[in-house]
């Protein structure tokens, strides 16, 4: 595996800086979240966030994998059984669904990269608690993130905090390292056994991002080349925290100020 990219204290407070502004620009736009909104609406209010903000996207025109073509919008919307990369749309908003917001910016040189599943008037109480699994999932795996741990650390705590209530762990999307560029290594996977991969040091910085289907774990690629959706058509939930790691307590660097 490529090495993993240490930053400095300098970095650090770059990789602060970013992570404050996404995760602002994530809580704005979770707020705008309504019946009747389109994802494009959603879309281009982030868009306008991230331009008051001095910031970029990190996302748009992002290259895609062979023959597909780059990313289309500046933040990713995933609806219902949408499980990530949701091309921005006409598609609106109704009650009853849960809304996943992907925002990553990069704002002077560093990127921040965070996500969060907005239940819009959902009672039904399965749906709950598969969003307040996966956000303690992604909890659960931050705490590992640790000087001293092993990399599957982090994705053995995401599998087992989610195994016990039945739910499907995507496996075929993972977390990242993350700094300078939005992908770094490592790759961190959601599922798997404890103490493999490399040891977690000082510095390092990760983006953790548990994707979690009510039904099965299988998700397939629609023929638009990006949107993720769960093989079943079942509601699926996304979370994510970039998160530096150091000799004591874990850092979550895309905490809101308000
Ligand atoms: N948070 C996602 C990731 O880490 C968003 C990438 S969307 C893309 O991969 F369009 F930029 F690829
Ligand atoms: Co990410």
């Amino acid at each position: 595996m490529a090495k993993i990219i240490l930053k400095n204290a300098q970095e650090l407070d770059g990789m602060r800086a970013a992570g404050k502004v996404a995760a602002n620009i994530r809580m704005r736009l979770a707020k705008e979240i309504a019946p009747g909104i389109s994802t494009r609406e959603l879309d281009l209010f982030a868009r306008d966030l991230i331009d008051k903000e001095g910031a970029r996207s990190a996302f748009i025109n992002y290259p895609g994998p062979r023959g597909v073509p780059p990313y289309p919008g500046y933040t990713c919307i995933s609806v219902n059984e949408e499980v990530v990369h949701g091309i921005p749309g006409d598609r609106k908003i109704r009650l009853g669904d849960i809304v996943s917001i992907d925002v990553g910016v990069v704002y002077d040189g560093f990127i921040g990269d965070n996500a969060m599943t907005v239940p819009v008037g959902v009672s039904d109480l399965k749906i709950l608690e598969l969003i307040r699994v996966s956000e303690q999932s992604l909890m659960n795996g931050i705490a590992k993130a640790v000087a001293g741990n092993r990399l599957t650390d982090i994705s053995h705590a995401i599998e087992s905090t989610v195994i016990p209530f039945g739910f499907g762990v995507v496996r075929d999307f993972v977390g990242h390292g993350v700094g300078r560029n939005m992908h770094e290594p490592p790759q961190i996977y959601n599922f798997g056994p404890p103490g493999r991969g490399p040891l977690l040091k000082e510095g390092m910085t990760l983006a953790i991002e548990p994707m979690v289907n009510l039904g099965t774990h299988e998700v397939e690629t629609l023929s638009d080349g990006w949107t993720v959706v769960t093989e079943d058509r079942k509601y699926s939930v996304h979370v994510e925290h970039t998160v530096a790691v150091h000799d004591g307590e874990p850092e979550i660097l895309t905490l809101p100020d308000a």
